[in-house]
């Protein structure tokens, strides 16, 4: 087996692995978020693109090339909807804490200490309503990524030096 082919059938499984999880991660919230369709349905176009590289066909090549372009653009949705509109206090595992101030119901941001005594005092009860992780969508993309660099046609000589 040629290596391009190998690699197309590690990103195949790659692209079906992350297929099952998002699916059902976002079981819960299809109903209410249509946009949370996103990865249900370009993953496993993404898979599709990966059978039609396996071919020589250069319009099959072609259409899987367009299908890669869709689902990293899927990817990138989905990072704009996980960040809740690419807010920086949700990317907050990059400085390994969770954030010290929150919005509250009124959208008042308050600080994490705040918000908890307010709660207590008032015996209202915490939602346990975890955002969506933040950067996850991000893999949609970069597996498309690899699926367009493997799949790109070469310029003839291009590997000639
Ligand atoms: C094409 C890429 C994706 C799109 C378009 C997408 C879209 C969405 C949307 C619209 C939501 C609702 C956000 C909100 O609360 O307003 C969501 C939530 C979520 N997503 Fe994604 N997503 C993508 C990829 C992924 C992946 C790859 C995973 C993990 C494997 C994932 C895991 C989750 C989780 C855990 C939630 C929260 C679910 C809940 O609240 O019950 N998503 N996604």
């Amino acid at each position: 087996m040629r290596k391009e082919k190998l690699i197309l059938l590690i990103l195949l499984v790659g692209i079906l692995l992350v297929f099952v999880e998002a699916r059902y991660l976002h079981s819960g919230i299809l109903s209410k978020k249509p946009f949370a369709w996103g990865s249900t349905i370009t993953l496993p176009l993404m898979a599709l693109a990966c059978l039609f590289g396996f071919g020589k066909s250069r319009p099959l090549r072609t259409a899987a090339i367009v299908l890669f372009v869709v689902g990293g653009l899927s990817g990138l949705v989905g990072t704009y909807f996980h960040t809740d509109g690419l807010k920086l206090s949700r990317i907050t595992m990059l400085a390994g804490t969770k954030p010290e101030k929150e919005e509250n119901k009124e959208g008042r941001v308050e600080r994490r200490e705040e918000s908890e005594e307010r709660e207590n005092a008032s015996g209202e009860k915490k939602e346990e309503e975890e955002p969506p992780p933040p950067l996850v969508a991000l893999s949609v993309t970069g597996l498309a990524l690899l699926g367009l660099v493997l799949l790109w046609p070469e310029k003839p000589g291009a590997n000639e030096a």
